[in-house]
């Protein structure tokens, strides 16, 4: 069949599926999220948690249902096969330049969740809000977007590109045991991203007692443990190494590695924050899976099987048993043996005593933050720190890792990364972030007449105060030379895992407390760049005498009331 003819067949599948995509909602799912909503006791992270399980129960039971609809057509309609291949369709417009908006989601409409009630746009601001929770593989964030532009509510967050809320995680596999989500493009949300294109944020969460099928990914990856225990295992040429990892250890995984990962604990979540850059294409990634059969799709499916009879000298009924029976998805269960068995088998490691030497050192796959001290440490946080020299797989990559744990009630900042961009995952806690940023202001005017009435001679330049709410599961971008603070709750610490690209020679500008900038410059250069006495301004500038984590706004104020009622 010729390309035009199977592109007509193609369309012409869609269009049936997106006729029927607008079912009714299963009465069942509606059930489960009511039984979420009126838990009194959730909040709203649980309750968006709660939700997010009945749908997550809701797409296996369609997925077994198509399971089992495929049983009985057997070599028909395969819904997993016909979203590939329209999938395939959309990167292939993509390439040709045009708009893949839309493309994806209806693909996923068709194929991937039918039935599913689904109007499109003009929505209550509550459903939105709730469909967001479970935007997976579809593209309609951007299209959103968009169309919200610049409305009503909260303009500095709305027009934010820099922050983005656990929602914007898109998930590209998820089983009921975990799910690998990734954030989208830089660029597609914003053109200020460009200079961290050819990177990508993802997040891995696998549930206690799993493993993570072998897969190879066309993507370097920088991989932070944010919790949790387990063993990743990589194979390299002619032999493997497995590495316990727990909270704080980083991971270096070069592009196209098979790996393989348990989580060995039996209660706790194994979460792991990923750095990628992929290789192949410009942030484009995909996972290649060797293994498995049907669901992971595996690669050595691709080939005919005369070339797999004879690659693997095998005859074909044999493989085809063997190609058939991985039906579970890519990260499955595993018993409490099989678990035992996969911990910790690194050369010499009788986990969990082994293994330690080699943390840190030369050669060595992972290193521990917290092993070492932490290179800004007060009463309000301590900042931690690993660079190439800590661990010299990052090299490569020119990427910093660094971890905030700011203590309740204080602030980290203001400062700047000289080079350095940071992508930013809060990994717990509550607060707030605020940012300077000269590229939001261009097109404000009303901020750039205020600009030119003082006489501004900067070029009518004004920054955009970003002010954006930040809690576990938030990441967020700052770029060189930007301004930041970021503020702890009064309610618990802010704890902000962070990858810095473009590392090497990066300094961080202190702007307030010990060895700030303008402490360290000549009194002319403060009389003339404040048109103030060099007295007041060192007054102002030396009253802080901490060094990066300081007390927040409301511990100040409260302290200042204190000396007031004295
Ligand atoms: C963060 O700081 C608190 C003290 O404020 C400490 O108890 C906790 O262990 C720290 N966490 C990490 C991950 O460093």
């Amino acid at each position: 069949m010729g390309l035009k003819a199977s592109l007509v067949v193609l369309s012409l599948l869609l269009a049936l599926a997106l006729a029927s995509a607008s079912a009714k909602q299963d009465p069942e799912l509606k059930q489960c999220r009511h039984q979420c909503k009126v838990q009194q006791q959730f909040s709203e992270e649980q309750q968006r948690q709660c939700e997010q399980r009945c749908e997550d129960y809701y797409l296996q039971k369609q997925e077994r249902k198509r399971e089992e609809g495929r049983e009985e057509e057997k070599g028909g309609g395969d819904d997993r096969k016909q979203l590939k291949e329209c999938q395939k369709q959309c990167e292939r417009r993509q390439q040709k330049g045009r708009s893949r908006e839309g493309c994806q989601q209806r693909c996923v409409e068709a194929y991937g969740r039918k039935g599913e009630d689904q109007p499109r746009n003009r929505r209550g601001k509550e459903d939105q809000e709730k469909e967001r929770g479970r935007e997976w593989v579809n593209d309609r964030y951007e299209e959103e977007e968009e169309e919200e532009g610049g409305e009503s509510e909260g303009r500095e967050e709305s027009d934010n590109p820099y922050v983005f809320d656990r929602e914007h995680f898109k998930a590209i596999v998820e089983t009921e045991h975990g799910r690998v989500s990734v954030l989208p493009k830089f660029t597609k949300r914003s053109k200020l991203l460009r200079g961290i294109e050819n990177f990508r944020l993802a997040l891995l969460e696998a549930e206690p007692n799993t493993f993570e099928v072998p897969s190879h990914w066309d993507t370097d990856a920088v991989l932070f443990i944010v919790e949790g225990r387990g063993t990743i295992t990589l194979v390299r040429q002619n032999k493997r190494q497995s590495i316990n990892i727990e909270e704080g250890d980083i991971v270096r995984v070069e592009a196209g590695t098979p790996v393989y990962m348990i989580n060995r604990d039996q209660n706790q979540k194994l979460i792991i924050a990923q750095l990628l850059r992929p290789v192949n294409l410009p942030s484009q990634f995909e996972a290649f899976y060797g293994t498995g059969g049907q669901n992971p799709e595996s690669f050595y499916t691709a080939f005919s099987w005369e070339v797999l009879e004879a690659a693997l000298k095998t005859d074909r009924n044999k493989l085809e048993r063997l190609f058939g029976q991985q039906q579970q998805g890519a990260i499955v269960k595993a018993s409490r043996e099989q678990i035992e068995a996969l911990s910790g088998h690194e050369e010499g490691g009788r986990w969990p005593f082994g293994g330690g030497e080699s943390h840190g050192s030369k050669g060595s796959r992972s290193f521990n933050l917290f092993n070492k001290h932490p290179s800004h440490a007060n009463q309000h946080g301590q900042l931690y720190i690993a660079d190439r020299d800590d661990f010299k797989e990052l090299e490569d990559m020119d990427v910093m890792i660094s971890f905030a744990n700011i203590t309740q009630g204080s602030m980290i900042g203001p400062y700047y990364n000289s080079r350095a961009t940071k992508i930013s995952f809060v990994t717990e806690g509550e607060g707030y972030l605020e940012m300077g940023c000269p590229h939001l202001s261009s097109s404000r005017s009303k901020h750039s007449r205020h600009q030119k009435q003082q006489g501004g001679g900067g070029g009518g330049r004004t920054y955009q105060k970003v002010r954006a709410q930040l809690r576990r599961g938030t990441a967020f971008i700052v770029p060189a030379g930007h301004p930041v603070a970021a503020i702890a709750s009064k309610n618990s610490n802010l704890q902000i895992a962070c990858f810095e690209v473009n590392a090497e020679n990066n300094v961080r500008y202190p702007l307030a407390g010990k060895r700030n900038i303008i402490d360290l410059m000549e009194r002319e250069a403060k009389e003339l760049a404040f048109n103030f006495p060099s007295r007041d301004v060192d007054r102002i500038f030396k009253s802080q005498d901490e060094e990066f984590f300081f007390a927040g706004p409301e511990e100040w104020q409260e302290q200042e009331k204190g000396y007031a009622d004295e």
